[in-house]
């Protein structure tokens, strides 16, 4: 029955975590998935979920089945995070992780608006294109980022984007661009809203890294400002980075409807896709944000330790770039320093990856995106000097 099925490819970004845990060295630096690692090299447990997660453990509530849906409180938290407030006419659902949010948004698309294609920026997150394939849409590219100069590619980008089809799919960043670090300036999003609205565009955001660029409401400029147009749009948003949830599959999926009425059946169509392909969300990491959201005091703290987390990540930008600075590097460390979010794009090429991994157990993820959290004080001048040893020729 199966021997026709063949060696799948790895994932490119998973499959570099698992070769990294089986690494000996004791020097290895992890600059590969994203991942937040604290400043003594540890994933944390943000110290507003440990609280958040004891009260939980007191209620002692039952583990009965949730809403397809989710709860209604946890949408609301969505909507006030991305949008500064809950809205009537966004249908909100929570997702498994971000990547569900993905998954659904996609089946939605394909299902409920009979589209069969979406354009994703040259480069995207490798799983953008597996996750929209897998969802049986074609993925075609807009110019985003020249990996040669380092530049946004903001015109061609536009004249891309203004040649589109009415009504074709755009995935957009609208923070913390994964994988280049470079994102839009707000005059930026203002001209992409122009061409969005003027040429009937469906926008999809994709928003995983919010509060990693320059803050919890900066980071959502975009959002905030589509949703002042009348343009229809989706939104995949994700607590795996920002509360430190990557294992609890924490997301969700907003809808913004022309009427609270549309968005009414729009939330029925997202529980039908749930229900027949995962019945409802798992309840842990809901009621741990739900919480921590609910209550002024950890909510504080919980903005505040991702605050740490941020400019603990541009720290080490500075820091890094300092070092290939002064060791006198061929690359162009401005990228490392002035990129945004937990990502660089850094030029480094193929055979220079395959040194930092084989000689100094220094992994990033093809083609030269660095996850800066993994660096910190202990390991920082061993990354640089690996860096400048494999930059030294082309
Ligand atoms: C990444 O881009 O490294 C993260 O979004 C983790 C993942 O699932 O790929």
């Amino acid at each position: 029955m199966f021997d026709h099925i063949t060696p799948s490819t790895p994932d490119p970004i998973m499959s570099l975590m698992e070769a990294y845990m089986q690494d000996a060295n004791p020097q290895k630096v992890n600059l590969g998935i994203g991942l937040y690692y604290d400043h003594q090299g540890n994933i944390p447990l943000m110290q507003a979920v440990h609280i958040a997660e004891q009260r939980l453990l007191e209620q002692q509530r039952p583990h009965t089945y949730p809403p397809i849906e989710g709860s209604a409180l946890f949408a609301r938290q969505i909507q006030t995070l991305l949008f500064g407030e809950p809205v009537d006419r966004i249908a909100t659902v929570q997702s498994v992780g971000g990547s569900g949010a993905l998954k659904l948004g996609a089946d939605f698309i394909y299902h409920y608006l009979a589209r069969r294609e979406i354009w994703v920026s040259d480069p995207t997150w490798a799983n953008h294109w597996a996750i929209f394939e897998g969802a049986g849409l074609k993925v075609n590219t807009y110019p985003y980022f020249d990996d040669a100069s380092g530049e946004l590619r903001f015109a061609a980008m536009l004249d891309t984007l203004s040649a589109l089809p009415e009504g074709a799919v755009v995935l957009l960043h609208p923070c913390c661009h994964n994988p280049t670090g470079t994102d839009l300036s707000p005059a930026q999003w203002q001209a992409v809203i122009e061409v969005v609205q003027r040429r009937r565009l469906l926008p999809f955001f994709d928003i995983a890294y919010q509060g990693f660029g320059d803050g919890l409401d900066e980071d959502c400029f975009a959002l905030r400002a589509m949703l002042k147009t009348d343009v229809d749009f989706l939104v995949s948003n994700s607590f795996s980075k920002n509360v430190a949830l990557y294992g609890q599959r924490l997301g969700g999926l907003s809808v913004r409807c022309a009427t609270a009425e549309a968005a009414v059946n729009v939330k029925g169509a997202l529980k039908t896709l749930i229900r027949r392909s995962y019945s409802c969300p798992p309840t842990h990491g809901s009621q741990i944000v739900e919480t921590l959201l609910a209550d002024p005091q950890l909510y504080q703290l919980w903005a505040s330790e991702l605050t740490t987390m941020r400019q603990r990540i541009k720290q080490m930008r500075v820091g890094l770039a300092a070092g290939l600075e002064q060791g006198g590097t061929t690359l162009d460390y401005t990228r490392i320093r002035d990129q945004k979010g937990m990502f660089s794009y850094t030029g480094l090429n193929e055979r220079q990856l395959g040194q930092l991994r084989q000689q100094y157990s220094i992994y990033l993820v093809a083609p030269g995106r660095m996850c800066l959290p993994g660096l910190n004080q202990q390991n920082l001048d061993y990354v640089a000097a690996a860096i400048l040893d494999v930059t030294r020729t082309a």
